[in-house]
């Protein structure tokens, strides 16, 4: 009794708080960010960490000033009223609070990446454009069931404006393109990540991780992680995303593309070049893969076969 007691008086303290908000909802609500003034930071619900006001619309727009600017976001605190319990998962975001994400093509026009809702943190997010918004609604108080929670702070993330795609390894070969170089000589052995490591890897785009090894050396990679949308066969006719081997600087037919949950376990080039790439469409991302890489020097190995080795852990991805 005690302890609800101190509860409803925190949440009434908050409440009053944010009954002020709307007086000046109209400067703090709506929002455009620009990486010429501020190339990473914060950005919050209104009223943070207090409780956002209901009704309530706000838009905060992010663009980057060059084509090469990609736009990360990170959330580190996510509150929004609960959706009613009885919906089913594709549902839940329809009759409730909700933040809507979308990539801005041209500046203006959005395309969905996805609408959160509840919660649960999300994971984070990077645009496949230079611009980015984000639409926060919250329904009016009234509307939404009594099961919803009381305490509805809202969230906070972290945005930085990148041109690496947030990549943590590799050379990555011009600004703002997805193409990353792994050289023997520089680092014999290391973890490669799709784009915007540990979070949803933005729509559209192509990434190419070319790997050189010296002399007599073969490089092996070996999946840690992987989380690619699609289906068999894994390619654009069934609208999949996809991960790709090549001994050649242009695509290798002999090495089945891989999508889905199951990773390909190991995988090893025939000579000292090969080149992984990856391949996202404009419908549902995953989070993608994480894979080590090695150098091994086969020049001492003469019975070692050298053939590509494509072990599967299961029924994954592949051409039949
Ligand atoms: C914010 O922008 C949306 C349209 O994007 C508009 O509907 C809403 O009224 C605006 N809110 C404020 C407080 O200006
Ligand atoms: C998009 O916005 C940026 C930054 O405000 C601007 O430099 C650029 O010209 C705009 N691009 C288009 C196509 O409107
Ligand atoms: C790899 O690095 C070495 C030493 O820095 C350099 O000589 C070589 O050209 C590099 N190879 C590629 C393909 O960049
Ligand atoms: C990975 O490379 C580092 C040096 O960059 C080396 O010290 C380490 O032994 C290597 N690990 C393996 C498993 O080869």
């Amino acid at each position: 009794m005690r302890v609800n007691t101190v509860l409803v008086l925190v949440a009434a303290t908050l409440q009053v708080t944010s009954c002020h908000l709307p007086h000046t909802l109209a400067h703090e609500c709506n929002k455009t960010i620009r990486s010429e003034e501020e190339g990473e930071g914060v950005v919050e619900s209104p009223g943070y960490p207090g409780l956002y006001p209901t009704p309530a619309t706000c838009t905060y727009t992010f663009l980057g000033a060059s084509p090469h600017h990609k736009v990360q976001l990170a959330f580190t605190y996510f509150s929004l009223r609960e959706p009613p319990l009885h919906l089913v998962a594709h549902e839940r975001c329809l009759h409730t609070d909700t933040l809507a994400m979308y990539n801005l093509v041209n500046n203006y026009t959005r395309q969905e990446i996805d609408t959160f809702c509840g919660t649960s943190v999300p994971l984070p997010i990077m645009s496949s454009t230079p611009g980015l918004q984000l639409v926060f609604t919250a329904k009016p108080a009234t509307s939404l069931p009594e099961t919803s929670l009381l305490i509805h702070n809202g969230f906070s993330a972290r945005f930085k404006f990148v041109t690496n795609l947030g990549m943590k390894s590799g050379q990555q070969t011009a600004p703002g393109v997805c193409q990353f170089l792994y050289n023997s000589t520089n680092a014999a052995n290391g973890t490669v990540y799709s784009p915007n490591p540990e979070g949803y890897y933005p729509q559209d785009t192509t990434c190419h991780y070319l790997f050189y090894g010296r002399p007599g050396e073969v490089v092996r990679l070996t999946f840690k992680y992987f989380d690619v949308e699609g289906v068999m066969p894994c390619n654009e006719a069934t609208d999949s995303d996809y991960l790709e081997f090549s001994n050649f600087p242009s695509a290798d037919r002999k090495i089945p593309a891989y999508c889905g949950n199951v990773a390909p376990s190991i995988i090893q080039s025939d000579g000292t070049f090969f080149r992984l790439t990856f391949r996202s469409n404009n419908k549902f991302s995953g989070t993608g893969f994480a894979t080590d890489y090695q150098f091994l020097d086969m020049s001492y190995q003469p019975y070692t076969i050298k053939k590509v080795i494509v072990m599967t852990a299961g029924g994954s991805g592949g051409y039949s």
